[in-house]
């Protein structure tokens, strides 16, 4: 029998496809919210369904904050997902997050501005909960999927989801650092509170490609650092996406987070929309 898990993985800059998919196929899905940023790459890595959308769409013309978030997550839904595994390129904000190192993030601090964050604005009202944004049985497979590949990982990361695009001044990188955040990228926010709130477990792998500009011995970011070091880690992570799927039990369990909204809603029956 085919394992019962369908991954949706939401590649970040410079993961632009999926090593090992097989029968595959790029769909253009429609949504309420508006386009996703690229059609849906849908195949299987042995006897788990994987669908593949790349963040920014293919040749990253998609800037953070023109992402349709909305349209991303209520896409892999539809995909049929049942989890999602987030890629993102990360600035680090600590020292021992080096540039190449992994990090798996556990909380996130949303510091974006003006961006469709929930799918809840009128005629039905849910509160999902946030307090622990991540699956943590996706989390822990994930750091193993990067150790497996032979990558440095650290779990446990606090993310920092800035609006961008420009990279931050020194003195927010100094902020965000007593504020105690691990790492910093500007895309995974809204991004997992709509998974949550569609009711989709999602776990974040960070590469961290920098250390934004904090570091006193080091180039404050630009992108060519960033792009340097995803050249350099891209296979990497390719490798790590793939042990995730291989090494998926063969059954999945339920999560509270499939059913989250149950309990989420606070519109009576008779007035939801
Ligand atoms: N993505 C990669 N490096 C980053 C940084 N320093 N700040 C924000 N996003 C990033």
């Amino acid at each position: 029998m085919a394992k019962n898990w369908c991954i949706g993985i939401i590649g970040g800059s410079g993961l632009y496809d999926i090593e090992g998919i097989e029968d595959e196929q790029w769909l253009a899905l429609e949504t309420p919210w508006g386009d996703p940023s690229d059609e849906i790459l849908f195949g299987r890595i042995d006897d788990v369904q994987v669908r593949f959308l790349p963040r920014h769409g293919r040749g990253h013309p998609i800037s953070p904050s023109g992402l349709n978030s909305r349209a991303n997550i209520d896409a892999l839904k539809r995909a049929g997902c049942t989890d999602i595994l987030a890629i993102s390129a990360v600035g680090s904000l600590r020292e021992e997050i080096e540039p190449g190192r992994f990090a798996i993030a556990e909380q996130f601090i949303d510091n974006t501005r003006g961006r469709a964050s929930s799918f809840f604005t009128s005629g039905c009202v849910a509160h999902v909960s946030m307090a622990d944004p991540v699956c943590p049985r996706l989390s822990e497979m994930a750091a193993k999927a990067v150790t497996a590949a032979k990558g440095k990982v650290a779990t446990g990361a606090t993310y920092l989801a800035m609006e961008g695009p420009q990279f931050s001044t020194r003195a927010e990188s100094h902020m965000y650092r007593a504020w105690g955040a691990d790492i910093i990228g500007m895309t995974a926010m809204p991004e997992a509170k709509l998974a949550r709130e569609a009711e989709l477990p999602y776990a974040l792998i960070g590469m961290a490609t920098d250390y934004d500009c904090w570091h006193e011995e080091e180039e404050a970011v630009d992108v060519a650092a960033v792009l340097k070091q995803m050249k350099a880690n891209g296979a990497l992570a390719r490798k790590a996406v793939l042990n995730f799927i291989k090494a998926l039990p063969k059954t999945r369990k339920a999560s509270p987070i499939d059913t989250c909204l149950d309990e989420s809603i606070i519109t009576a029956p008779n007035e939801r929309d």
